[in-house]
């Protein structure tokens, strides 16, 4: 235990010269035995958060979405990294670490470290350090803990959270950043899920090289709230249209100096994702998740629709119907960063929900209902809903943006043949499985108390099971 306390004591340490870890850690694709840790290191120990006034009070009312993103809102700086990490049991601890490993500027100064032969089911505690290359003194150093998948008899309860839409535009609390991060964490999430749009490239200030585009990620990942939730908590990222190059994307396309294959590969530098864009994991005896990737593999939004016509491709449909059938976890969610179900606002072009879509949509909306107990999460609209196919009762839990300011771009309103809730707020959205039984709720700010690190609900739905 004392090798424990000595961990702890040691968290969030920072000497001068650097490098620093001013963008925390981030663990992702964590299943029963692996994760990925993800560790950039720094110039500075914070961000230059008074570069720019959206930095910290987001776009005003009257203000324009434009300027340009500056690249050296949080500079990288070459160096060496290492963690050790030990799960949380009642026996002695048993302390592993991995090797020093050089970060350098090929690839933004991030490094990614697998982590293996973990233990499912459990609490791991963990410290990052930093030093400069060839020393042998860490200048810096963070510590938080993340939860393991259980196996598949574990019965336990599984608590999780989606969210979606987040933006420097949007920021409500200064250099903290996202208030619904610091929220998020009262509701002590096993696991969390972001469906897309982590950052825009195309909202202000505008991102059109890789340079600034690297920045934008830089600066979203250094606010305290943002950083600070990542450190304690698994996490799984999904990318959608603005994360990938620009509004509404397919293959090929471009947004400023940024090729279609640059945004994929920005994308897997700057989260913690590995080799598969799409994946499924199993969270104990009753949950499965299914995250689908929307862009790599679409056709053309303009296309004509037909049996061709797609936005998953072939191979990843195939893999979601057959992973699907084989399963068998009582309750099957498929995290989506585009709605299945709907319905979306009018004029919009890009989801199975769109009649641009409708062939794909209709097969999926048709094999989901033929299925026990699949349900629906979507991302990408700025509203928060639980709405149901009035033709094949699918049911689609739409999370919301990350905030009450992030609602741009109008919403569909109230639909009575189609919404058992609907709210134009944001938030974020968690499901809590236990003893069988599973339920849908919605979290947001309390405008009475909008600084409390307590979200107020605002709408439970139970998951009815067949
Ligand atoms: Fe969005």
């Amino acid at each position: 235990m004392l090798k424990m306390l000595a961990l702890v004591s040691l968290a969030a340490f920072a000497q001068a010269g650097g490098p620093y870890l001013a963008n925390g850690v981030r663990v992702g694709e964590v299943d029963q035995d692996s994760a990925i840790m993800w560790i950039r290191t720094t110039a500075a120990p914070q961000a230059d958060f008074g570069m720019l006034p959206i930095f910290t009070e987001g776009l005003g009312a009257d203000d324009k979405d434009e300027g340009s993103m500056p690249a050296d809102v949080l500079p990288g700086m070459s160096g060496e990294v290492q963690v050790q990490y030990m799960a949380v049991t009642d026996q002695a601890p048993n302390i592993q670490d991995t090797d020093w490993i050089p970060v350098d500027n090929d690839g933004d100064f991030v490094a990614q470290i697998p982590l293996t032969n973990l233990k499912p089911g459990a609490t791991y505690t963990y410290l990052v350090r930093a030093r400069a290359s060839g020393r042998d003194e860490a200048t810096a150093g963070v510590s938080g803990q993340f939860q393991t998948a259980p196996d598949p008899s574990d019965d336990r309860p599984i608590r999780f959270i989606v969210t979606t839409c987040q933006a420097v535009r949007s920021i409500d609390s200064g250099a903290a950043g996202h208030h619904t991060y610091q929220q998020m964490l009262a509701f002590d999430p096993h696991f969390f899920v972001h469906t897309g749009d982590i950052v825009y490239y195309d909202k202000a200030p505008l991102a059109k090289t890789v340079a600034e585009a690297r920045a934008k990620w830089n600066l979203m990942f250094a606010y305290g709230h943002n950083r600070d939730f990542h450190l304690n908590v698994s996490s799984y990222f999904m990318k959608d249209d603005h994360d990938t190059l620009v509004n509404d994307c397919w293959p090929g396309q471009t947004y400023g100096d940024i090729t279609w294959e640059e945004g994929l590969a920005l994308f897997r530098e700057q989260v913690p994702m590995g080799e598969k864009t799409y994946r499924t994991i199993r969270w104990g005896r009753d949950v499965q998740v299914w995250m689908t990737e929307n862009r790599d593999f679409r056709s053309a939004n303009t296309a004509p629709d037909g049996p061709d016509k797609t936005i998953l491709g072939a191979k990843q449909k195939a893999w979601l119907k057959r992973t699907i059938k084989a399963s068998d976890a009582k309750y099957k969610f498929i995290i989506t960063p585009g709605p299945i179900v709907g319905p979306d606002k009018p004029g919009k072009n890009d989801n199975h929900s769109n009649e641009g879509f409708l062939h794909e949509g209709q097969e999926l909306r048709d094999f989901i209902a033929s299925q026990e107990n699949v349900f629906v999460i979507t991302g990408d609209r700025h509203w928060q809903y639980c709405s149901v196919d009035p033709r094949t009762g699918v049911v689609e839990l739409g999370c919301g943006p990350i905030n009450d300011e992030h609602n741009y771009g109008g919403d569909p309103g109230y639909q009575p043949e189609w919404h058992r809730f609907f709210s134009e707020k944001g938030g974020f959205m968690g499901i809590t499985v236990e003893n069988g039984e599973a339920r849908a709720e919605w979290f947001g700010r309390d405008p009475d108390y909008a600084k409390s690190p307590v979200p107020m609900m605002r709408h439970r739905e139970r998951l009815g099971t067949k």
